[in-house]
């Protein structure tokens, strides 16, 4: 590169990221050319001249350090350099937890779905938290063919060269009774002293330290040269397992004793403990032992002991119901706020983060925190030049919990909050207004693509992991083709191959990067319909939702035609309130609509209480329900009006029929009517299309005696409760629904079904005991 042209003292903000990101580019081509083809191409004072560029550029604007920064970086470490491996099982995370209510809702939740009667016992493991870096590593015959990171949860990085230099994993399994193939799970970690000793190590030799164990850990492992790992103290604690060709045991418990026979080290301070009191008495005892570890812990793991019961309890979405991670509480530490800054989303919306001066908490240095919105502020009278206490929970971002008044500075004046986009147009901020027309605390720049901030934010997202998911197109790029006219939409990234020749005119385009990044794209040209809709970038459908669209709607042409259709239907303001009303799900909403259409019940005593009057009137709606409406209308003459209000504002089927897929819900559907409803969103899309080719949607599972049936569970059950025969259902590719009609093929009746059991015999639908269905599923 050639001398940087401005003094660092000059630069301006945009110029400053635009060079940190070709630094960053830069460098790592520096790096691999270095340690992977022993091929250095400048000089060793060159290249720390642009370190060194790099890390002054960084000094004075700390907030656009990025997380793959080359300050941050040990070695070579590049995860495009590790060869992708798909995990036999994926690897997912558990939900928090925060306190003892939470615990002991967690074992509430458990007898509830098992349906335990109270005074039954259950068995849980109370595990150590490790704060490291997950990995899995599997073993055929006893031996370890493959170690991989987790990744993102599907596909992990391959780190088997790595991970065999760690002497506390087993290259050979001991012991007996081990599956043929199993892949065991468990942190790579660093203890306190060994993480000391490496960062004074570093600092001597002048290199960059890391912010704490974790991070060493994982710089440690992903070296692209395993002999710099073999040089780190990694250790291991094995804790859990994915792929098994054989069961091995029957509790979590005689697992962990099997890995520790198998040659693991399982954490010493795991503890089988029974009911609520004992995942309580865990939690303090934990509490107290965290600071002799050794190494560092960010909570305790509970996990259901016994592993049929884990089984039955299966998974909801990225986490299983069996297990929770209960997390110690925060770590907080006082700063000064240094400076407000505006921030423009991909969907224009305005955040405010703090500028603050260094501090660390719980061992990283925080420089930035989220303010969120311009409400937030006003609430905690924050302003430029306060003294702020600062809390950092997990991963979570940094938040400002509150200004210490005692040492506000004379002159701070409150913070005034832009009127207009920082963007070059210049827009007016308008605050974003809900279905029922409040006003939300969000501000937005309404220039959408036309704002350049938006434009490469879209492009960002469109081009990110798990949308496109397109090498070598980072920010660098796009905003050089952005700014070059190249790129306005997404549909242009698959017509770059046509200025192939002015690319390569660029600087520091060459003809390989050239052609592999052209290669990655027209390798996405066929693209996955859940990664097509997430990459749309709409406003709340995120991945979760994106795939219960896609399985929903199968193909693009479906979803975009009833998109489409839906722009038109948006659901009025009521029923959007109703739909949304915590504790109101799509049953007790459509129960109350047909009570407002004049269904049965209508006529009910004046004289009862509202809950009592609901009872009769709606006899579908739970007492969750019911408390619900009662606490947001609070008499019946209001709730009949708003249910009769609501009623006539129901929107068309093609709105519907988005906002009943599972995971979406008004407000989800309510973005993607508002999407396709622009005008240019529209053309957007068409455009994209035209140069994709969109992989229909897999079915759940198309291979099990039951999957593409409509079941309906009936009558109480007596094996499983609704909740699990409903999930094991749909994890063998059936849709569960809850009313019978012609095209339900299946009802499963247990002992009181009534009218479901009699529409079924109308219909013809064949009826099932709980036993066959069990049989027919082979549970
Ligand atoms: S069990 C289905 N046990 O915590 C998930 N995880 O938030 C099974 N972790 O990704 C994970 N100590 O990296 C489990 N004793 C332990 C753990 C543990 C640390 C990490 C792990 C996981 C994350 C989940």
């Amino acid at each position: 590169m050639a001398p940087a042209p401005i003094s660092v003292d000059a630069l301006t903000e945009p110029q400053a990221l635009a060079e940190l990101t070709a630094l960053a580019d830069e460098l790592a081509r520096h790096d691999i050319a270095y340690h992977q083809n022993d091929d250095p191409t400048i000089s060793d004072a060159d290249y720390d001249a642009l370190k060194r560029r790099n890390a002054e550029i960084e000094a004075r604007f700390p907030h656009l350090v990025r997380e793959n920064s080359p300050s941050l970086k040990v070695g070579a470490a590049r995860s495009e350099k590790f060869r992708a491996i798909e995990h036999g099982v994926p690897m997912l995370s558990l939900d928090n937890a925060f306190s003892n209510e939470d615990a002991v809702e967690f074992d509430a939740r458990i007898r509830r779905f098992l349906r335990l009667p109270p005074d039954e016992t259950v068995g849980y493991t109370a595990e150590p938290k490790i704060d490291g870096l997950s990995c899995s590593i599997r073993y055929e015959k006893g031996e370890l063919v493959r170690a991989a990171t987790r990744g993102d949860g599907r596909v992990g990085e391959d780190v088997t060269a790595n991970v065999r230099t760690i002497g506390e994993i087993p290259h050979r399994l001991a012991g007996e009774g081990w599956p043929d193939e199993i892949e065991i799970r468990g942190e790579i970690y660093l203890g306190h002293e060994e993480f000391a000793a490496l960062n004074a190590a570093a600092a001597e030799a002048g290199q960059k330290t890391y912010a704490n164990p974790r991070n060493a850990a994982a710089g440690s492992l992903r070296q692209i040269d395993p002999t710099i790992t073999a040089a780190r103290p990694l250790r291991f604690f094995a804790y859990a397992w994915g792929y098994h060709s054989q069961p091995f045991a029957q509790t979590q418990w005689e697992a962990l004793r099997k890995l520790k026979g198998w040659g693991f080290r399982t954490t010493p301070e795991s503890r089988r403990v029974e009911n609520a009191a004992g995942l309580l008495e865990a939690y303090d005892e934990m509490e107290k032992v965290r600071p002799h570890l050794g190494y560092d812990i960010d909570g305790v793991v509970y996990k259901v002991d016994r592993l049929d019961w884990q089984q039955r309890l299966g998974f909801v979405s990225r986490a299983p119901r069996w297990g929770v991670a209960r997390k110690f509480p925060a770590q907080q530490a006082r700063t000064v706020l240094e400076a407000i800054d505006i921030q423009v989303g991909r969907t224009g919306a305005i955040t405010p983060v703090a500028r603050l001066h260094p501090v660390t908490v719980g061992g990283v240095v925080v420089v930035n925190a989220t303010l969120h919105n311009a409400d937030e502020i006003a609430r905690k009278d924050i302003r430029v030049g306060d003294t702020v206490i600062l809390q950092r929970a997990g991963d979570v971002i940094p938040q400002i919990v509150q200004v210490v008044l005692e040492e506000r500075p004379k002159d701070a004046a409150p913070f005034a909050f832009p009127t207009h986009c920082p963007c070059p147009l210049h827009t007016e901020l308008v605050r974003e207004t809900t279905a029922s027309g409040a006003e939300t605390v969000v501000r937005r720049c309404a220039g959408e693509f036309a704002c350049p901030f938006q434009k490469l934010a879209h492009l960002r997202h469109f081009v990110s992991r798990r949308a496109f998911d397109i090498e070598g197109l980072g920010e660098k790029q796009l905003t050089l083709f952005a700014e070059k006219g190249w790129l306005n939409s997404p549909a242009d990234i698959f017509r770059l191959k046509a200025r192939r020749e002015e690319i390569l005119a660029q600087d520091r385009f060459g003809e390989t990067s050239v052609t592999n990044l052209l290669a990655s794209i027209e390798d996405r040209r066929n693209i996955d319909l859940d990664r097509f809709i997430y990459g749309l970038g709409i406003r709340h459908i995120g991945e979760t939702t994106s795939t219960a669209l896609s399985r929903h709607f199968e193909t693009a042409e479906r979803f975009v035609e009833t998109s489409r259709l839906a722009a038109g239907q948006t659901a009025g303001p009521m029923f959007a309130e109703l739909s949304d009303l915590d504790g109101l799900g799509p049953t007790a909403v459509s129960a109350v609509l047909e009570f407002a259409r004049g269904g049965p019940g209508l006529l009910v005593p004046p004289d009862l209480s509202l809950d009592s009057r609901l009872k009769l009137a709606i006899p579908k709606l739970n007492s969750k329900a019911r408390a619900a409406l009662e606490a947001r209308f609070g008499d019946w003459a209001s709730l009949e009006a708003a249910a009769r209000q609501a009623a006539a504002e129901t929107p068309g089927a093609a709105f519907l029929e988005v906002a009943s897929v599972d995971a979406v819900g008004v407000v989800a559907a309510r973005m993607i009517a508002e999407f396709f409803g622009e005008d240019h969103n529209r053309a957007l899309v068409d455009d994209l299309l035209g140069e994709l080719t969109v992989i229909a949607a897999e079915k759940p599972k198309t291979d099990t005696a039951v999957a593409g049936k409509t079941v309906v569970f009936t009558g109480s059950l007596e094996r499983m409760t609704r909740d699990e025969a409903k999930a094991q259902a749909e994890r063998l590719g059936a849709k569960v629904s809850g009313s019978v009609s012609k095209k339900t093929d299946l009802v499963v009746a247990g002992p009181g079904a009534g009218s479901k059991l009699k529409e079924a015999e109308k219909h013809g639908v064949k009826v099932l005991t709980e036993d066959e269905w069990l049989a027919l599923v082979g549970g």
